[in-house]
This record gives structure tokens, sequence and C-alpha cells, in this order.
């Protein structure tokens, strides 16, 4: 069993607490802060999308893990290149900074989400991460529970407008 304490905890959201692993710094643990089916859900949904959204993802273990705290969905800690934990794309926005390479990868990844029709319903801005590499910021979407399998984001070929003329 992994024990955990709240000294660990690196953040939260409304629904899990995300701490850091105590045997790996490249790794986080999620607990449920209420037991229920988030990280089923989420290990469910990665498994279903991981080849898709490929480097958009922090990567998941294939099992979720026992802890004192609760069963654990085990994630790839995202870290900057110097090792500090990386911003959530909320406490990005509030530097009121922009970077054209950002803004592509938001591009590519809504691009991937509409081409293979995969249905989330939670893109808030907590819900992704930014990594500072030696190439520039990485996109990361570190939240894939609100995954819907067998509904499919609606096809934009069936949006009743008109094409743009040019
Ligand atoms: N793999 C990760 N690497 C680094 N930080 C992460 C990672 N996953 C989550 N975080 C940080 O932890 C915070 C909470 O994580 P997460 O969104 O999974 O929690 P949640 O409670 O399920 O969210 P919600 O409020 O949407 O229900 C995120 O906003 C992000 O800052
Ligand atoms: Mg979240």
């Amino acid at each position: 069993m992994i024990h955990l304490d709240h000294s660990m905890i690196i953040n939260e959201g409304a629904t899990r607490r995300c701490y850091r692993h105590p045997d790996d710094p490249g790794k986080c643990l999620k607990i449920e802060k209420r037991p229920g089916a988030a990280n089923a859900n989420e290990l469910q949904a990665y498994r279903a999308v991981q080849n898709l959204l490929g480097d958009y993802l922090a990567q998941c273990d294939p099992e979720l893990a026992v802890t004192n705290e609760g069963e654990a969905l085990v994630c790839e800690l995202v870290r900057d290149e110097n090792g500090t934990i990386s911003l959530s794309f909320g406490d990005f926005l509030r530097m009121g900074k922009k970077d054209a390479t950002l803004r592509r990868q938001f591009l590519e990844f809504f691009d991937l989400i509409v081409r293979h029709k995969l249905c989330f319903y939670d893109f808030n801005p907590k819900n992704f991460v930014i990594q500072r590499t030696e190439d520039g910021l990485r996109l990361k979407y570190t939240d894939l529970k609100s995954f819907h399998k067998t509904k499919t984001a609606f096809a934009l070929e069936k949006i009743p407008f008109s094409p743009p003329s040019n």
C-alpha cells in the first residue's frame, strides 16, 4: 500500500486531490474526495483516447493503486524542464502571457477532438497544464473524466450554414 499524507498534496480540483508520489518524482496520485467513479471513468477514457490524443495527455498507469487515502489514479506528474510542477492553463492565463506555439497546439488538440468525434464535456482551464520545455511550451490535457464513450461530439459538417465562399 502507498502511504500518503496531506503534506504531499500538490493541487486539487472539485472532485480529487492530487498528491506527489512518495517513491517516484515523475508521478502523481489522484484521490477522490468522496469515493465515486471519477478515477475509474478517467482510466476508461484514457484507454479509449490515448492513441488518438497521444502527446496531449499525461500518461496514466494501467491500473488504479491502493493507498491509505483510498484508490488512486497514478499519472505522469507534468513538470517543467527545471523540475517545477507545471502550471495549470488557468494560472498561466492569469500571468497574461501569449504564445503562438500554445495557440497552435490548442487548435490541433481541438481539431483531433472534432476529427475523432470525441465527446468531452469539461475543457475548463484548470484541466490543462502548460509544460515549459527547452523546446517551448507544451499543452497537456490532464482531466479526462468528463469523456462520454457512447456520445460523440457533433459533426461540424452537420451545422446547417453555408461554408464561407472564400
Ligand atoms: N498530471 C498532472 N500533472 C501536473 N499537475 C496536474 C496533473 N493533473 C492534475 N494536475 C493539477 O491538479 C489540479 C486538479 O486536478 P484534476 O483536474 O484532475 O482534479 P479534479 O478534482 O478531478 O478536477 P475537477 O474540479 O474538474 O473535478 C489541476 O488543476 C492541475 O493544476
Ligand atoms: Mg479537473
